[in-house]
């Protein structure tokens, strides 16, 4: 049982997060191909972190499970990852999904011809600089998961 749960937990890893370190390359083809690519890139996006939002939730309850079966919930290298999870949903939930459904919006609106507005600009530009982070953030998270310091 408990090794069903330890692959359900990375299973689960690789659909809220896998996507975050594909972004750049998608951001970049939706680009060269114009606005209405733009907008289709990111209404993708957020459906995919709808997905994600709910696959982060099975990372937390199979992470739980199993850290309340062989380990501890105080552990440090559990509480530490529990903490960045628990960051990464507040950035899909109150940054991502916003700023994605709005980028979608801005993608057309007020493009000149094949060049998108300087607000959608803006928004891609801040949408990156999340997604930097968040992948920054789920490599420390597979490190802290996989060296266990202090274990
Ligand atoms: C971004 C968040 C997370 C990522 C990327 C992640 C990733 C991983 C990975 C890759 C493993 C496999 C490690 C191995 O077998 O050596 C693992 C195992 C594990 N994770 Fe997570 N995890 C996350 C969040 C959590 C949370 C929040 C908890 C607990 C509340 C948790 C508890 C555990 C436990 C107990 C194991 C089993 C370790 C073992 O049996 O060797 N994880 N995690």
């Amino acid at each position: 049982m408990y090794e069903f749960i330890l692959a359900l937990h990375i299973i689960a890893v690789l659909v809220a997060f896998g996507p975050v370190f594909s972004y750049p390359v998608g951001l970049r083809a939706a680009r060269a191909a114009g606005p209405a690519a733009l907008a289709t890139f990111h209404r993708g996006q957020v459906l995919l972190v709808r997905y994600g939002a709910f696959a982060a939730l099975v990372v937390l309850v199979a992470g739980i499970y199993m850290a309340l079966d062989r380990f501890s919930l105080g552990d440090p290298w559990i509480s530490a990852t529990f903490l960045i999870l628990i960051v990464l949903m507040g950035l899909y939930g109150a940054v991502l999904g916003p700023t994605e459904r709005r980028a979608a919006e801005l993608a057309t609106a007020g493009a000149d011809g094949g060049r998108p507005s300087p607000e959608y600009d803006a928004a891609a530009k801040r949408l990156s600089l999340v997604m930097t982070m968040a992948s920054v953030l789920v490599a420390v998270a597979i490190i802290l998961m996989t060296v266990k310091p202090g274990a």
